[in-house]
């Protein structure tokens, strides 16, 4: 065992130190945040969409050009919980000239210093005296008026903000609020789920309707996999050997998959060693070890069809040809199957490549046990 902790973040978003690659996504969202735009960052889970934000967040208050509120709205049922998770959000702003001036301009207003918790505590278990939509409006407008109190710019990211498209009326509830904060405000929405992200901002009938620009996270690139896992080896007294190519191989460019997969094998290097072809072997196998009670709940939340749809593309079999055919999955269901897969953000179509499972650990798993179709 392992007396010293690994260096490897897998869980949640990374240290903004530990962000690699994403130069471009990161010089791109910042400027359109210093320009007052609408902003939709899609990726698929664990891609690194909240670590990314954490990284603009914390240049940003090295410049001290931009104040950036990060609001979590993963799910949000009703208006009231919205409202509850922007106070949250308020409270957790990291100390700065605008959370100062936010809490001050707050405490004046008792059913908003309520909702941010501040105040006397009589006021914490009072029950809102306005509705919930209002108290929300309420809430939404704090930002804009602290932002012109000390004439910054605040970026507001509503992560996860899939979830909202459950909340009835939310929606037109946020775009009726913030469509005149452009010039004291920005705006990035990020979520998961492309395909609900896409009828929020892409339906000609729902109230965002061409509201955002749209960004999407691609795979890491290996150099910059590379570097992370070489330089964190490297400051804990390690070296990575022979197993880097099957890192890079295994993980295919996805961000948690490769920091989850670089803390197995480097638990299973010795202080001073080198990580080599064996340490891969049993990294690997701690890897799927730790994975395999997620992977048996995901399988057990798929229909049959969309089963067999995983198992073709955990194999990189097409979805329609003849392997599908011999697995008896007709067309009609296979059709069905790839957009609950990616309606559930478990498939995706990276750029310019074909339809393949998200996680290739999930695929390594399924290809384990099921043999080619
Ligand atoms: N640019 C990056 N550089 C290094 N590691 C990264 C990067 N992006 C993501 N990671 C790794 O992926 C993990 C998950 O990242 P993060 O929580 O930001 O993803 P997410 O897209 O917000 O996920 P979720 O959809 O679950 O909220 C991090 O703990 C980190 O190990
Ligand atoms: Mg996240």
């Amino acid at each position: 065992m392992q007396i010293e902790t690994s260096p490897f973040v897998f869980d949640g978003p990374a240290p903004p130190d530990d962000v690699v690659g994403r130069s471009t996504e990161i010089a791109a969202l910042t400027d359109r945040a210093m320009h007052g735009r609408f902003v939709l960052l899609y990726a698929p889970r664990r891609y690194g969409k909240t670590s990314l934000i954490h990284r603009i967040r914390r240049d940003a208050s090295a410049t001290n050009e931009l104040a950036v509120l990060l609001v979590d709205f993963l799910g949000v049922q009703t208006i009231d919980d919205m409202a509850n998770r922007i106070g949250q959000s308020f409270r957790s702003m990291p100390d700065s000239r605008f959370a100062s001036a936010l809490r001050r301009r707050a405490g004046r207003h008792p059913e908003l210093s309520a909702q941010l918790g501040v105040g006397p505590a009589s006021l914490r278990v009072r029950k809102p005296e306005r509705d919930a939509p209002h108290l929300l409006e309420d809430l939404l407008r704090l930002p804009y008026a602290v932002a012109e109190d000390i004439e910054r710019r605040c970026l507001v990211v509503m992560d996860e903000f899939q979830a909202v498209a459950d909340v009835p009326n939310a929606e037109a509830l946020i775009r009726a609020t913030i469509q005149h904060q452009r010039d004291r405000l920005s705006y990035l929405f990020a979520g998961s789920e492309q395909s609900v992200l896409t009828t929020i901002f892409g339906s000609q009938a729902a109230p965002l309707y061409g509201q955002a620009e749209q960004f999407r996270l691609g795979r890491l690139k290996n150099d910059d996999i590379a570097d992370l896992v070489e330089s964190k080896f490297e400051s804990t007294g390690r070296t990575i050997g022979t197993a880097l190519p099957y890192l890079l191989d295994t993980a295919r460019g996805h961000p948690q998959r490769a920091a989850f997969l670089a803390h197995h094998l480097w638990e299973e290097t010795d202080p001073g060693g080198s990580a080599g072809d064996d340490t891969w072997t049993r990294a690997f196998e701690a890897a799927m070890r730790r994975s395999k009670h997620e992977f048996i709940a995901v399988e057990a939340g798929l229909e049959p069809g969309q089963r067999k749809m995983a198992r073709l593309l955990a194999w990189g079999e097409p979805p329609y040809g003849a392997s599908a055919g011999r697995l008896g999955l007709p067309k009609g269901t296979a059709t069905k199957a790839i957009a609950a897969l990616e309606r559930r953000s478990l498939a995706w179509r990276p750029y310019e490549e074909d339809l393949e499972l998200v996680d290739p650990l999930f695929a390594a798993w399924i290809r384990e046990r099921d043999p080619r179709p």
